[in-house]
């Protein structure tokens, strides 16, 4: 595929990804001062919803989307009426990557490069769970997925169809409707459900 680094025989299990995720060095965000962050929820789910990176709160939890942005993430579910708990929940890379600002860790966004390689972990966990539909949040999450960059605004609201037959849709992530204000923020908002709404639909 695209984009995507071979590294030879795929994990056979979830747990398996779960360990070599701890283990990789592959690109430099694995040195950093962090662990990594395994995808959660049900290994036969029907949804995989697709993240970044972990941030600060991921990185000291060991989960995925329980900080700001997946507390926005959860208030949208459940309008949208999709279960979280239902869902498989991961990210492109597995590492948080970050400068530090004083005493924090300041988000800096992975490069096409760095997705490129974390694309083997999320390839082995789509492999593995194989979901009917995946949600990527955000460009680099799209990326991931792709394995080349697409823009947001073009590439929304309408399937993209897998090579497994799985269909992938792609949205804003929540982090960048928690940066906007006023009018920009209202219709990204609208823009947001309405992509949710859809992968509501086509999930039931
Ligand atoms: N942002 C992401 O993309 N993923 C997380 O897990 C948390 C915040």
């Amino acid at each position: 595929t695209a984009g995507e680094q071979d590294f030879g025989e795929r994990p056979e299990t979830l747990a398996a990804v779960d360990r070599a995720i701890h283990a990789c060095r592959r690109c430099p965000i694995g040195e950093l001062d962090n662990h990594a962050v395994m995808g959660e929820g049900p290994a036969d789910a029907a949804l995989m919803i697709v993240g970044e990176q972990p941030g600060d709160q991921e990185d000291l939890s060991g989960k995925p989307f329980v900080g700001p942005a997946g507390q926005l993430l959860d208030t949208h579910l459940q309008r949208a009426g999709i279960d979280r708990g239902a869902a498989y929940v991961t990210n492109t890379v597995k590492h948080f990557k970050y400068v530090m600002r004083g005493k924090r860790r300041l988000h800096q966004s992975p490069t096409a490069k760095e997705i490129d390689i974390c694309r083997w972990w999320i390839e082995s966990e789509r492999a593995l769970v194989k979901p009917k539909l995946v949600l990527a949040l955000g460009a680099s999450a799209a990326r991931g997925m792709l394995g080349k960059t697409v823009s947001i605004s073009r590439a929304r609201g309408t399937p993209h169809p897998l090579e497994d037959g799985s269909e992938l849709w792609i949205t804003a992530h929540p982090s960048y409707l928690l940066r906007l204000e006023g009018d920009a923020q209202q219709e990204q908002t609208r823009l947001f459900e309405a992509d949710l709404a859809a992968v509501r639909e086509r999930l039931a």
